[in-house]
């Protein structure tokens, strides 16, 4: 990436190809002290208001600084390094690349917890690490006074739904979700009914004296690209098919409709959604709904199997970071009669996560 000037423009260089940068682009970006709010970084001024044709007065390229005066008398100092940052992905959280993991992962990303941790080098590293692999461990936090809450919170803002601020996992009677029973769940992704879905699903673990109740996780991201190389067709109507999902209860009714693999502008991987209870697929061509049947089927079988699957058991103390848009959950069975299993499960969504992870990244200075 280099900036060139020529015949009173600015042009930029980047892998082989060069660009003319727009003055206003650069008028827009003034940082004059009568322009530019330097604690906030936003501007004095409202761009849609001038109505001048902004053109380029005058030039000048140092190694450090670009100079510009334009045609309506304001002149602009800016560094080279800040130009050349808005061109590059440095900042993109898509800058931490995915990492596909299946049963054969044994090295659980986990952090122990401390109490000044969300400003700490270390919850950047955790951070990092959540978005490569899905999903983070931390340990030794406090169990006491519903401290998910505070968690949640010190990351960002908690998101709040008609389960409340968060929820208690615990069986007990008349549940209006089988997460609230002590039966196995199969690797699902939460709430995709909801528009938007939660993002991030933090579990803390309060008490687990049962055998089983072990906790599952499957990357929906590794499973998804199995998917797409070995079954392309399957892979192909599951991204195309607008599904239905829902959910009801006495006080409310939510619906959505969505791919269950959505993919982004680029046809990459963006999200699953996976709740087989709570999927309504429409009305289709007989051919159409025989190949979607086969290929959900399908997803299912991968999702299920012991090959994508890692087990675990939270212990008091243990909070779990997940990506609810990238990873599905579970767990499995135990004997409500051998004693208490209370986990605290609340939802967070990205802007938290991003926004802690490129505060820390410019405190630090990495
Ligand atoms: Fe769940």
């Amino acid at each position: 990436m280099k900036i060139e000037l020529s015949n009173n423009k600015v042009f930029f260089k980047k892998n082989g190809s060069k660009k003319e940068i727009h003055p206003f682009w650069l008028r827009e970006r003034v940082n004059e002290e009568r322009f530019f709010d330097k604690g906030t970084q936003q501007r004095l001024f409202d761009p849609t208001e001038l109505k001048e044709n902004i053109e380029i007065k005058d030039l000048n390229l140092s190694d450090e600084f670009l100079e510009v005066s334009f045609n309506d008398g304001v002149k602009t100092r800016l560094t080279i390094q800040s130009i050349i940052k808005e061109f590059s992905n440095i900042n993109d959280i898509k800058f931490i690349k995915k990492i596909k993991w299946d049963s054969s992962l044994n090295d659980f990303n986990s952090y122990n917890f401390s109490e000044n941790i969300f400003e700490e080098k270390i919850m950047y590293e955790a951070l990092i690490n959540f978005y490569k692999f899905g999903f983070v461990i931390f340990k030794k936090v406090p169990t006491k006074n519903n401290f998910i809450v505070k968690f949640a919170n010190s990351i960002g803002s908690i998101r709040r739904t008609n389960f409340g601020e968060f929820f208690n996992v615990k069986s007990k009677p008349n549940p209006n979700d089988l997460a609230y029973t002590s039966l196995a769940l199969a690797p699902h992704t939460d709430n995709p009914y909801r528009n938007p879905v939660p993002c991030i699903q933090i579990l803390h673990c309060i008490e687990n004296e049962v055998n089983g109740g072990n906790s599952t996780l499957v990357d929906g991201y590794t499973v998804t690209e199995k998917l797409k190389k070995d079954y392309p067709d399957y892979y192909k109507i599951l991204t195309n098919v607008k599904v239905r999902y829902q959910f009801i209860d006495q006080d409310v009714f939510l619906e959505d409709w969505a791919e269950m693999i959505q993919l982004d502008e680029n046809q990459n991987f963006k999200q699953v959604r996976f709740s087989p209870r709570l999927d309504f697929v429409p009305l289709m061509d007989k051919d159409r709904l025989d190949l979607y049947y086969l290929a959900r089927n399908k997803v299912s079988e991968l999702f299920n199997s012991d090959k994508f699957r890692i087990e675990f058991k939270l212990m008091p103390g243990d909070l779990l970071l997940m990506d609810n848009h990238r990873l599905l959950h579970g767990r499995t069975s135990y004997d409500a009669n051998e004693g208490n299993r209370f986990l605290q499960g609340c939802y967070i969504d990205y802007d938290s996560t991003e926004g802690k992870l490129k505060h820390l990244k410019r405190k630090f200075n990495i």
